[in-house]
Formats: structure tokens, C-alpha cells, sequence
């Protein structure tokens, strides 16, 4: 499956190293153009390739947003992400960095009404990128020394669609992570984003069913 991934700064830098090294395809897009990715790309070698946003938007499979927040609305096509599953994986930001006041709205289900016809997720957006670099990997059994199931760190799912959700999910777990559905989009995304109580906290698997079934 190939993933498109719009924004290409701390995090979606670190995604586009982790998805490749995982076997995955991506296809890369920032503000200033596909030119400026030549370096990027050639380190990732040939699974991965560089586009203008709504290019790698219609090339992906699996479209991912890591821009700031606020330059998500009217980003992309709605054509390129038609039925597509697309991951919110932004935040939104108020002033001084404090959660932005959204009047209850989960960040995503903004998102989700600025792009209608596709099917979001939220995910990949909890998470620090420096952690999401090395905490992964490949899963060993714990004879092997590595993480075992229970202690993998939780990357979470938040959406209205399951099967979108299990797609995420899966990538999820190509990646060395564990997939934690929160629920719906409105309730899981604000568990997730900033202010909720899984934004920013690395939890194993059994420590974020804890924290959700509070
Ligand atoms: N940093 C983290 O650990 C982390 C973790 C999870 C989620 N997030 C979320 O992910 C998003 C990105 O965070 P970041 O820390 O990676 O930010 P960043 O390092 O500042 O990178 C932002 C990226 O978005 C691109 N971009 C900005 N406006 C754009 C536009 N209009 N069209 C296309 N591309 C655009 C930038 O392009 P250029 O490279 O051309 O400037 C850059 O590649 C934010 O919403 C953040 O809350 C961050």
C-alpha cells in the first residue's frame, strides 16, 4: 500500500524512514515542492517519490496529513481523496501552544466535514516523533529480547468507518506499534488531540485500554 504523506517536517520525515524501512511505498509532498524533497527521497531510495500535495494525494492509497492544522482546510482536491481513508494525524494549536478552543468539535471531525467524501481517521498524532523514530521496529517475541506484544507502545485509531479503521491499524502494526481503537471520531479525537489524556503520554498497549475504559 502506498502512503502519501503531506507534510514532510519532524513527523512526516520520520513516518516516510519508518514506513520505508517497514517495506511500505510513499510518495512525499511539502509546501515548497518536489524539488526541494530530492534529498529525502534519495535517502529512502526507490520506495519512495516526491510530489506536489494534491499529486501525492491522488497517487496514495492512503493519503496522511502532517501540516499544521490550520493549513489543512482546502489543502487537497476533494477528488483525490474520494473514498479514500485519510489519517489526521495534525493537532490544532491555540495561542501560546494551549489546546485551540474548537467549542467541543474534535479536531478531526472538522476534518472530516472539510472533506467530505473521505473516510477519516485520526491517528499518528499522539506521539512525539523522536519516540515514533526508535520505539517500533520490528515485533520479536521476548526470547528474542526485543518488545513483547503486551509492551509495545500504543499508536491509537480514532474514526466512524471500522474498515478504515483496521486499515490503519494494520499499518499500525507493520510498524512495530501497538493499534488502539479509542472510538468514534468525535470521542476517540478528543481523547487524542492536545488536552485529552492519551495527546503526548507514550502508554503500552494495556496502560492506554486502561486510561480509555476510565
Ligand atoms: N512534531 C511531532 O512530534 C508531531 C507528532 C505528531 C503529530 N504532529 C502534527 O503533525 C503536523 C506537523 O508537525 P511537524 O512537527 O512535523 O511540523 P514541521 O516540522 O513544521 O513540518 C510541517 C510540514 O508541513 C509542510 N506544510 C506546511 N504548510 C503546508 C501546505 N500549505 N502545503 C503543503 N505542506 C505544508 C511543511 O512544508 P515545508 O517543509 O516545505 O516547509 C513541512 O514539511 C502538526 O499538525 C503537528 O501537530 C507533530
Amino acid at each position: 500500500m502506498r502512503t502519501g504523506i503531506i507534510g514532510t517536517g519532524r513527523i512526516g520525515s520520520t513516518l516516510a524512514r519508518i514506513l520505508v524501512a517497514a517495506g511500505h511505498e510513499v510518495v512525499l509532498a511539502n509546501a515548497r515542492g518536489p524539488q526541494s524533497l530530492g534529498p529525502l527521497v534519495a535517502e529512502l531510495g526507490p520506495a519512495a517519490s516526491a510530489a506536489h500535495p494534491a499529486e501525492a494525494a491522488d497517487q496514495a492509497e492512503l493519503p496522511v496529513l502532517m501540516v499544521p492544522y490550520a493549513s489543512v482546510r482546502g489543502l487537497l482536491p476533494a477528488a483525490a481523496v474520494q473514498d479514500k481513508v485519510l489519517v489526521d494525524a495534525t493537532n490544532a494549536f491555540g495561542a501560546g501552544g494551549k489546546p485551540a478552543d474548537l467549542g467541543g468539535r474534535a479536531s478531526s471531525e472538522l476534518v472530516a466535514e472539510w472533506y467530505p467524501g473521505a473516510r477519516v481517521v485520526k491517528s499518528l498524532n499522539t506521539m512525539h516523533f523522536e519516540t515514533l523514530a526508535v520505539a517500533g521496529g520490528p515485533f520479536r517475541t521476548k526470547s528474542e529480547g526485543s518488545a513483547a506484544e503486551g509492551e509495545r507502545l500504543a499508536l491509537f485509531t480514532a474514526g466512524d468507518d471500522e474498515k478504515a479503521k483496521e486499515i490503519v491499524a494494520g499499518i499500525i502494526a507493520d510498524l512495530g506499534f501497538a493499534p488502539v481503537d479509542t472510538g468514534p471520531l468525535h470521542s476517540g479525537g478528543i481523547l487524542q488531540q492536545p488536552g485529552g489524556p492519551l495527546f503526548n503520554r507514550p502508554l503500552t498497549e494495556a496502560q492506554a485500554l486502561a486510561w480509555i475504559s476510565h
